[in-house]
């Protein structure tokens, strides 16, 4: 999970990293008086989860409060790189002599951690990558010996930071890392650090990526959720526990297995390109035990997508037989009566499918389609999808 600016400095400064951090205002009104509270000279920043928000003009220098509101006027509602601003945050102004730039990250490739820093920060890191690449220090990070003072000196002459702020550089850098492995980050990125006006660093920008695998041993990571964000279908299987991700597409898919998923997904984007240009709705994995209920589940919120016009049900039986699959079917299309609207194609194979045939066609329900190969039976979805149109 991507944080928000204001929500990564604020995990920064909760464990000892200095930073310049103000309030949050949704409102010009709430911006000008958050401005009026710090005094001074503010920053008004867009709070959208994307870099460059500076050149694209969602960061804007305010040297009065009513400066602030107009700003904050500007900037809310703004579209950077496809995210609307519903948020500012008001910083307290610096005074910037020098931007740095650092960061810790999961170096999957590498199998560890990974430390970069760069006295010339600022800019956006890929770019200084190519750019400057001489000017960006990497250096590997053993997951059990962690950023000590000594490490961090490390990283701070391989950075070729300047002697005069070393210390201060080498204190944020073992902050930093403190915050990376309490909050079970899997990414902290200060840019930038600056050096300001009465000679102290403090991180003005802040980007943290949590490790949502981590979620159970932080119970604050919800407060985090960004449930304006989150698709309401997405939050619904969410919450039913299910392994659902929406696609914009008018074909809704159900399988078992991540594989077998993904593999109906291409057939179906296939099979489209007959019928019209269909795409997949959606992905849906029930897994392996499915059992009625969440077949029901499955089905409630796939056909609860208003752009969904076929439902392709794609099933091989393994240790949940096709009979208990299709007894799941139809129980699932019981259940949900009259909410069940959509021509449904399904395929069936494996375990007991013999069985699990037999009782889809006992059943006889008006909405079922059983089609016996993966192939043909994504191009009946699609198809039907097509004429649903
Ligand atoms: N509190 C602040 N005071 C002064 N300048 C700031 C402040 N926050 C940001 N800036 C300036 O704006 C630039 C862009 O802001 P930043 O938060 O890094 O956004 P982004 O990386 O999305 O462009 C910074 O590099 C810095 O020069
Ligand atoms: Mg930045």
């Amino acid at each position: 999970m991507d944080l928000f600016e204001y929500q990564a400095k604020g995990l920064f400064k909760a464990h000892g990293v200095p930073v310049s951090l103000g309030e949050v205002a949704e409102t010009p009104a709430e911006a000008g008086v958050i401005a009026q509270r710090l005094g001074g000279v503010t920053v008004v920043k867009a709070q959208v989860k994307v870099g460059g928000r500076g050149k694209a003009g969602g960061v804007k220098v305010a040297k009065t409060p009513t400066d602030a509101e107009a700003a904050a006027a500007a900037i809310l509602g703004m579209d950077i790189k496809g995210h609307t601003v519903h948020r500012v945050l008001v910083d307290p102004g610096a005074s910037i002599e020098q931007e740095y730039y650092i960061s810790y990250l999961l170096d999957r490739a590498n199998r560890t951690f990974l430390a970069m820093a760069s006295y010339e920060g600022g800019m956006e890191i890929e770019q200084l990558a190519v750019e400057r690449p001489d000017a960006l220090a990497r250096l590997p990070v053993d997951a059990l010996v962690g950023v000590d003072a000594a490490k961090a000196r490390q990283i701070v002459t391989a950075a070729r930071f300047p002697e005069s702020v070393a210390d201060q550089v080498a204190d944020v850098l073992v902050a930093l890392w403190r915050t990376f492995v309490e909050t079970d980050a899997t990414l902290v990125e200060v840019n930038p650090l600056a050096l300001v006006g009465d000679g102290q660093v403090v991180a003005l920008d802040g980007k943290v990526t949590l490790d949502d695998n981590a979620n159970f041993r932080q119970p604050n990571n919800s407060e985090f959720e960004d449930l304006a964000a989150t698709d309401p279908l997405e939050q619904q299987a969410k919450e039913k526990h299910l392994n659902y991700v929406k696609l914009d597409g008018e074909v809704g898919i159900i399988g078992n297995g991540a594989g077998l998923v993904m593999s109906t997904l291409d057939v179906v984007a296939y099979a489209g390109e007959r019928h019209g240009g269909v795409r997949p709705a959606n992905f849906l994995d029930i897994g392996g035990g499915a059992s009625a209920r969440v077949m029901a589940d499955g089905l409630d919120i796939i056909l609860g997508d208003p752009a969904v016009r076929s439902v392709f049900v794609n099933v091989f039986g393994g240790i949940t037989a096709c009979d208990a699959v299709a007894n799941g079917i139809v129980t699932a299309l019981g259940m949900l009566g009259d909410a069940a609207t959509k021509p449904l194609v399904v395929r069936l194979d494996g375990n007991n499918v013999v069985e699990g045939r037999r009782i889809l066609a006992e059943a006889g329900h008006p909405l079922v389609t059983v089609i016996d190969t993966m192939d043909a039976a994504a191009d009946r979805a699609a198809e039907l999808a097509n004429q649903g149109a």
